[in-house]
């Protein structure tokens, strides 16, 4: 018998015009979707296999990565983040990264929309840093300088989402391999020559650099124990992951893909310099060491995309802004 219940989805396509108007002004709505689908992945309500990196022989420092991702229970929605990262359009004043966010139908698994990422990708990265933040200082006090290392897209978006959210600091800092970059950053901001010099004024500290491999390595850049939001993953030396606490989003994701955790792990042979996941210190699962530096390290989850993606698409429906391909599937075989 045939089951009319099932209709296929209208498709359609919301740019970053309406993305970007969308999510202005809902930075405290993302942390909450975000902290939600934390606990979601926390709880076993998700599927987020490990991302695919599409790499080139002939583009070394090009790369296109894959997430495929799934949410069960009330919010349910699948899907797959496509974000390319080629770093030499920043050159030719052309964002690095760009992408798609494709969700479907759980009940058929039509795709029924095609999201531009790369600013959802930027507010749910931004809204993890800024969750992160707020856990790891509850019950202490809150930084009061704030530094960033890179000082791209990135940076921006996790410096509006704290600013936007009632975070207030005594001074801002910044260093970036391209100086001109670090001293756009913010009005006022106090602009250093080295991360090193950075780290030690700061007592919050947010990489969002390209790096590949890691760039820090002196001790001493750790001695006054900030709060590090380490979201580009490989610029801390893994002997400086070893020796701090270390709070990630989710364990096999973060110790993968040459992060500077995948490297400590090769250079202690285990896993023990992990603390737990944001979602254990959530729940009052770990206890996160306090006597030394505490590290959070996100690899981005697919999850995140598809619960902020969905969020952009309702809104956008709503409000009439969804670009409707008419036909897109083909017509029903009777
Ligand atoms: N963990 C996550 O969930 C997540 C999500 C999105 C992006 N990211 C990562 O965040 C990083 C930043 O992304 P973006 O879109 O802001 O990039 P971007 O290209 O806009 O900015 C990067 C900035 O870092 C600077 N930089 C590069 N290498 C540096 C170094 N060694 N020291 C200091 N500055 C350096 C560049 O000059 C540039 O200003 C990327 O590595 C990206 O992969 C992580």
């Amino acid at each position: 018998m045939r089951d009319d219940t099932l209709v296929v989805p209208e498709f359609g396509v919301v740019p970053a015009s309406s993305v970007r108007r969308t999510l202005a002004g809902t930075e405290r709505q993302v942390i909450d979707l975000v902290e939600r689908a934390y606990r979601d992945h926390g709880d076993r309500l998700t599927a987020n296999p490990p991302s695919y990196f599409l790499r080139f022989p002939d583009r070394p420092a090009a790369r296109i990565i894959a997430l495929p991702a799934s949410i069960r229970g009330d919010a349910a929605v699948d899907g797959l983040k496509w974000i390319s990262s080629f770093p030499a359009n920043t050159a030719a004043g052309i964002p690095r990264a760009s992408g798609v966010l494709v969700l479907n139908d759980p009940a058929t698994g039509h795709p029924y929309a095609c999201l531009e990422a790369s600013l959802i990708s930027a507010a749910r990265t931004a809204a993890s840093a800024v969750l992160a933040a707020d856990w790891l200082t509850r019950g202490g006090s809150r930084p009061v300088r704030v530094g960033y290392v890179g000082c791209g897209l990135i940076a921006r978006t996790i410096h509006s989402y704290f600013t936007a959210t009632g975070w207030s600091f005594e001074s801002v800092a910044a260093y970036d391999a391209v100086p001109a970059n670090a001293a756009r950053f913010a009005p006022g901001v106090v602009v250093h020559d080295t991360a090193e010099e950075l780290m030690r004024a700061c007592d919050l500290v947010v990489f969002a650099t390209v790096a590949a491999t890691p760039h820090v390595s002196a001790p001493e850049a750790l001695e006054r124990h900030p709060l590090v939001l380490h979201v580009s993953l490989r610029d801390l030396a893994p002997e400086l992951i070893a020796e701090a606490a270390n709070v990630v989003d989710d364990v096999d994701h973060c110790l993968r893909a040459g992060t500077s955790l995948d490297l400590a792990q090769q250079l202690t042979g285990g896993r023990a310099f992990v603390d737990g996941t944001l979602y254990d210190v959530m729940t009052g699962k770990a206890e996160v060491r306090r006597d030394r530096p505490v590290i959070f390290s996100p690899f981005g989850l697919g999850v995140l995309d598809l619960a902020v993606g969905k969020f952009v698409y309702e809104t956008a429906r709503a409000q009439g802004e969804l670009g409707i391909v008419p036909d897109f599937f083909p017509a029903k075989s009777s």
